[in-house]
């Protein structure tokens, strides 16, 4: 399939958008300052922090799992069974968890992953969402693919 193309310019900060590319759905999210603090706190709650075992492009092999930590580029199919899970950013939402720090949540078999993708302990999805490949064209435009 042929790269996707995404104007960054129109995302706020939280925000998160879909975009599909060769049939999947990829997210591309704006995290905030404070989304980005909380990463560093959660590795013992994580099955794979340092993201050894998932599949990302080397860039993304780091806490932020990107190439610039502002912008979360992910494959948003659950590695379990291929749901797609739900953005819960919100620091301690229920029914999810009363210690939530925001991520994802599959509805299918409630796996959970953190802001990066990180897949938590004790869940069905075996590793950490996908990275796809991708680059910065300039400082607005992303090319996934
Ligand atoms: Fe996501 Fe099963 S498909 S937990």
């Amino acid at each position: 399939g042929a790269p996707v193309q995404v104007d960054l310019e129109p995302l706020e900060p939280g925000q998160l958008l879909k975009v599909q590319w060769r049939g999947q759905t990829i997210g591309v999210l704006r995290r905030t300052e404070a989304s980005l603090n909380i990463l560093s706190e959660l590795d013992d709650r994580l099955r794979d922090p340092e993201s050894q075992e998932s599949e990302q492009p080397g860039f993304a092999q780091n806490e932020p799992r990107a190439l610039k930590p502002e912008y979360l580029v992910v494959n948003m199919h659950c590695t379990h069974l291929g749901c797609v899970p739900e953005m819960v950013p919100t620091v301690g939402a229920q029914p999810f968890d009363d210690d939530w720090k925001g991520g994802f949540f599959c509805p299918c078999h409630k796996s959970k992953f953190d802001l990066s993708g990180r897949v938590y302990k004790g869940v069905p999805a075996p590793t950490n969402l996908r990275i796809p490949p991708y680059r910065f064209v300039d400082d607005r435009t992303l090319l996934i693919g």
